[in-house]
């Protein structure tokens, strides 16, 4: 039986939630008085966007669009392709992506190109994490961002391995897995 993975917090709830206000106040700031439409990308980015709804002191409407990047053993390859997409129209509308993770920016560069031409009033992008040192787009920029984090893959507050962990109130990182399994279980998060 192949030992479990492994998990370690990078950054416990408790930061995440402070700076989840501290962004909602940025923005809250940034579109006084102004209508918002929170475009979440599925599934990673579900419970950022349902934590930064509930703090902005705006009136805010919410959709939802599911992209996939085409690539072997779960890499970005660079071709986008569209899931799901949204309900609605947004033209007109001050659009903000709301994002999970930004990796080689691929996806949000995709997603802004694709939501531009549909002539929303403004569009902006939030992310919770950054992991800048990976950009293969230098021109993507978050016009927002949580907390800049090294290249290592990490799980939990909505991301995802195969599936799992999306729940944990915590951001982690995975673990390879260890060779002393009977260890490496005993320290396994569920
Ligand atoms: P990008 O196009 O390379 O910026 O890819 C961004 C997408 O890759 C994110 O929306 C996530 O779905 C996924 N991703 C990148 N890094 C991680 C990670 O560390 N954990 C989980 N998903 C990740
Ligand atoms: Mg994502």
């Amino acid at each position: 039986m192949p030992a479990a993975p492994r998990l370690k917090i990078l950054i416990p709830h408790a930061a995440i939630r402070r700076r989840v206000r501290a962004i909602a106040r940025r923005i809250s700031l940034d579109f006084r008085g102004q209508p918002v439409h929170l475009i979440g990308i599925l599934s990673g980015a579900c419970i950022f966007l349902a934590d930064l709804a509930r703090e902005l002191e705006l009136e805010v409407s919410i959709d939802f669009m599911a992209v996939a990047s085409y690539g072997r053993s779960g890499k970005s390859s660079g071709q986008v392709r569209l899931i799901q997409d949204l309900g609605s129209s947004i033209e007109g509308l001050n659009v903000i992506i709301v994002e999970d993770v930004l990796d080689t920016g691929l996806t949000l560069d995709y997603l802004r190109r694709t939501l531009l031409a549909r002539r929303p009033k403004s569009l902006r992008s939030v992310v919770l994490l950054d992991k800048r040192s990976r950009r293969l787009a230098p021109e993507v920029h978050p016009d927002y961002a949580g907390f800049e984090i090294p290249d290592q893959f990490v799980v939990g507050y909505g991301l995802d391995w195969a599936g799992r962990f999306r729940h944990l109130r915590d951001v982690c990182v995975l673990l390879p897995a260890s060779r002393a399994g009977r260890r490496a279980r005993s320290a396994t998060i569920p």
